[in-house]
């Protein structure tokens, strides 16, 4: 198992992870391969992907803005799952993220989402109940 930052001509694996992972993705928008590969020419080392004999089983796309680093799309092949895969992908990219200089890290999790949530606080992230997610969008596909 080897974990490197993503290549552009990893976005149709990638694609079919999150598909088999079962992943919450639009494949429009942000994860459209336009706006992935333009996130990814801007920051080419906050995309990691798992890869096991050739084939791409993990990833997590983070983002840092100077404030926060937000862990987004964690996935890993139903194959891959439970073996602590998902783990080790988020805390490489906490490393990648130290390195720059972030020091708060956050991930948003769907609230049905057990297995996320049991992930987060095994990685020592504090559930926020006393915040609510509000959002805004100028454009419906992302
Ligand atoms: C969430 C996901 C990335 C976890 O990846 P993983 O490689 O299976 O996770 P790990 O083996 O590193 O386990 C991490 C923690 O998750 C929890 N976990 C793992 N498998 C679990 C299971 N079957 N039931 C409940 N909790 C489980 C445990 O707390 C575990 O920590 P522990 O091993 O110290 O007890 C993976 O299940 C996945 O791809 N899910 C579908 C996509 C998704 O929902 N992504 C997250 C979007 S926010």
């Amino acid at each position: 198992m080897h974990i490197r930052k993503m290549k552009k001509e990893d976005y149709g694996e990638l694609i079919e992870l999150w598909e088999r992972a079962g992943l919450d993705y639009k494949q429009c928008g942000r994860d459209s391969r336009e706006h992935i590969l333009k996130e990814l020419r801007a920051n080419p080392d906050l995309f990691l992907v798992a890869e096991q004999d050739g084939k791409i089983v993990g990833s997590v796309l983070a983002t840092y803005g100077g404030r926060k680093g937000w862990l987004n799309r964690v996935a890993v092949d139903p194959e891959f799952q439970g073996k602590g895969l998902g783990k080790k992908l988020c805390l490489k990219v906490e490393s990648v993220l130290r390195k720059r200089g972030c020091m708060i890290f956050a991930m948003q999790i769907h609230n049905s989402n057990k297995r996320s949530k049991e992930m987060a606080k095994g990685l020592g992230y504090e559930e926020r109940k006393d915040i609510i997610y509000f959002r805004k969008k100028d454009n419906d596909d992302f």
